[in-house]
């Protein structure tokens, strides 16, 4: 196994955006950032490209932006990877979005062990095929010590799924007589959602101009600030995320108060 002790390189940053992690950071970071990492299609097409270089170039983005949030100490960093909607994508794009998250961890893996980066999933991931749910589990067992960044995979995942599952394992516990109706409140009906013990999103970006949730962390984005932009995923970069949380840092949480 790869040694979470090995000095690994961090490439030099320019000192345009030296200067710029060093301002961002001198006021509060968003401990949980979510993306829908939208645009990869039209990326490719703008180039003439099938639409699975978009993806490709799409998986590169992950790695630079995952480097970027904890570098900049961000505790956890939620992508929308795959939805339970995606399977209605034509049958060779679906197989090769399965494949991208192995492609991932199979060249990124070692990186992201040596930066203490922590993988988790949400989703359905016995939906998914083995050789993509193996790849995801592999990387969960070989970081599940560590304690940086926590890298949040969206894979298979829909909100409201994942709220009406939440709603039956209360009634079964109720059921069960592990819990009786004064127990039921905000927290715990968190805490039966996939995203129990993760913070809810401080801040959520979506790429490619469009205004949606798109069936994403419906429960969990109640109190979250928004940040759209034009930029199409494969173009996103360390400078759009710092803007992202420049523009969050000027926003006032009110969370229902004055
Ligand atoms: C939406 O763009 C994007 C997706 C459905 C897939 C997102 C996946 C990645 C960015 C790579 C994931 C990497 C790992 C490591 C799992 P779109 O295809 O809908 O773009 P379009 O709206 O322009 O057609």
């Amino acid at each position: 196994m790869f040694s979470k002790f090995k000095i690994w390189k961090r490439p030099k940053n320019s000192s345009n955006l030296r200067e710029r992690i060093e301002k961002v950071q001198q006021l509060p970071i968003p401990e949980h950032i979510a993306i829908i990492m939208d645009g990869n299609g039209r990326w490719a097409k703008k180039r003439a490209l099938p639409r699975i270089a978009g993806h490709h170039e799409g998986m590169k983005v992950v790695r630079k932006v995952t480097k970027m949030a904890n570098q900049l100490g961000v505790k956890t960093l939620t992508l929308y990877a795959f939805s339970t909607e995606n399977w209605k994508r034509p049958k060779t794009e679906v197989e090769y979005l399965m494949k991208l998250p192995e492609e991932f961890l199979g060249t990124f893996l070692p990186e992201l062990i040596e930066e203490n980066v922590k993988v988790k999933v949400i989703g359905y991931l016995e939906e998914l095929p083995s050789h993509t749910s193996n790849a995801v589990e592999r990387a969960i067992e070989d970081t599940k010590d560590n304690t940086g960044l926590i890298l949040n995979f969206a894979l298979n995942y829909g909100s409201r799924s994942e709220i009406i599952a939440g709603v039956k394992s209360i009634i079964n516990d109720y059921k069960n007589g592990k819990l009786s109706e004064h127990d039921i409140n905000e927290e715990l009906f968190s805490n039966h959602l996939m995203t129990s013990g993760l913070s809810d999103p401080d801040l959520l970006i979506r790429t490619s101009g469009e205004i949606r949730l798109s069936n994403f962390m419906l429960w969990q984005l109640a109190y979250t600030e928004f940040w759209f932009t034009n930029v199409l995923w494969p173009d996103f970069s360390e400078n759009h995320l710092i803007e992202a949380i420049e523009t969050f840092q000027r926003r006032q949480r009110r969370f229902g108060g004055v």
